[in-house]
């Protein structure tokens, strides 16, 4: 032991950090088309997120363009014969060269579309993760529900992450992301609610009863699906569209024609997600009766732009909602809200 090593607590004592005989406590991940955030404890007993974008670029591996990233400073691996960059980076230098990022995961699923998919998002996952505290800690890793609108697998792609993370040492459960938000969310109201997530290639929801999911689903509508929508009847590039919906707008408000192109998808798409909701109460299936009225819970990154709340509140009066409704909210930090779901899932399974 180095004298680095020693620290002192809060009488002034010297202390020293003994990892072996700490309780790993387990960890979260979410698994996103847009992002990945990893949700672990930090020393001081509270919640570390890291984030990373879930993309790559492939670069031919030569002298010239070694030399390039090396100057800009710029990580890459080299992979069959690429040099390939991932997150952030590849993104910022995509933006630089006026590149197109490519996505391992599409609409909330490994992108069959893309060979590559599962060893980049290895790396992703072992850059926010990290390894395990210990041989088989437990990890959450978020999955999205079956979509309702259109036929997806999702029983492949929580396979394949399941041993993924499993041979990466962990002791891996796949948790609903709605189910996710549940957890971060509503733990004032004993984990009794309605949680969303509106993502980027989906929006998952999830009624749940003193934490048991009583109702999961998804649809195959999220940020993803705006951009496509504002990018065709604006005649704009995707990414085009993207800008505008990411750059600061109200919805409530939109200023010009392009803001309120987002403004009329943003609408569409709750109402959409609210009607669905209404019709699983009514439907009854596997429903409880509740007693007293249940909370909803936003979050995900589509659920930031400015005015989201009012306008779910504005669509919510509009339906004549089947049952008693509390507060309606957005997470505090609406990007990072499953990651942490999956940790305290970690943390109360344990
Ligand atoms: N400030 C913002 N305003 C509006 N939209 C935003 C903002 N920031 C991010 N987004 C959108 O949020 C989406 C990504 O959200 P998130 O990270 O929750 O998705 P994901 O979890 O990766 O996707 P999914 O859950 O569908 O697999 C993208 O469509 C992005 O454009
Ligand atoms: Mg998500």
């Amino acid at each position: 032991m180095t004298h680095e090593d020693m620290s002192q607590n809060a009488e002034g004592y010297p202390t020293v950090d003994t990892p072996e005989t700490e309780i790993a406590l387990g960890k979260g991940i979410d698994l996103g088309t847009a992002n990945i955030a990893a949700a672990v404890q930090n020393e001081e007993g509270g919640i570390t997120v890291n984030v990373e974008r879930n993309a790559f670029l492939d670069i031919g591996d030569d002298v010239y363009s070694k030399n390039m990233l090396t100057k800009l400073k710029v990580p890459y691996v080299v992979h069959n014969g690429k040099l390939i960059v991932i997150g952030e980076s590849a993104f910022e230098l995509a933006n630089v060269f006026g590149k197109n990022t490519r996505r391992p995961m599409s609409d909330g699923l490994i992108s069959p579309a893309e060979t590559d998919a599962l060893p980049i998002m290895k790396m992703i996952i072992s850059k926010v993760l990290g390894q395990p505290a210990a041989p088989g800690e437990s990890c959450y890793f978020s999955v999205p529900a079956e979509s309702l609108d259109v036929d997806n697998n999702v029983i492949y792609h929580q396979g394949l992450f399941a041993s993924l993370l499993g041979k990466m040492g962990y002791s891996a459960k796949p948790i609903n992301e709605a189910h996710a938000v549940v957890f971060s969310e509503l733990a004032e109201s004993d984990f009794t609610g309605i949680g969303l997530s509106f993502g980027g290639g989906m929006a998952n929801a999830c009624v749940a009863y003193k934490s048991i999911p009583c109702v999961q689903f998804s649809v195959a509508r999220g940020g993803d699906w705006i951009d496509q929508n504002v990018s065709k009847v604006l005649g704009v590039k995707q990414s085009k569209a993207t800008y505008i919906k990411e750059r600061g707008i109200d919805i409530r408000d939109p200023q010009n024609r392009e803001e309120e192109a987002v403004a009329i998808y943003y609408r569409e798409l709750i109402n959409y997600v609210l009607k669905n909701v209404k019709a699983r109460f009514e439907g009854g299936q596997n429903m409880p009766t509740f007693q007293d009225p249940i909370d909803i819970a936003c979050a995900g990154g589509t659920s930031m732009v400015g005015g989201f709340i009012e306008v779910f509140r504005e669509e919510f009066a509009k339906i004549d909602f089947p049952i008693p409704v509390g507060r309606i909210f957005r997470a505090e930090d609406a990007l990072t809200a499953v990651a942490k779901g999956c940790l305290v899932a970690a943390a109360i399974g344990e």
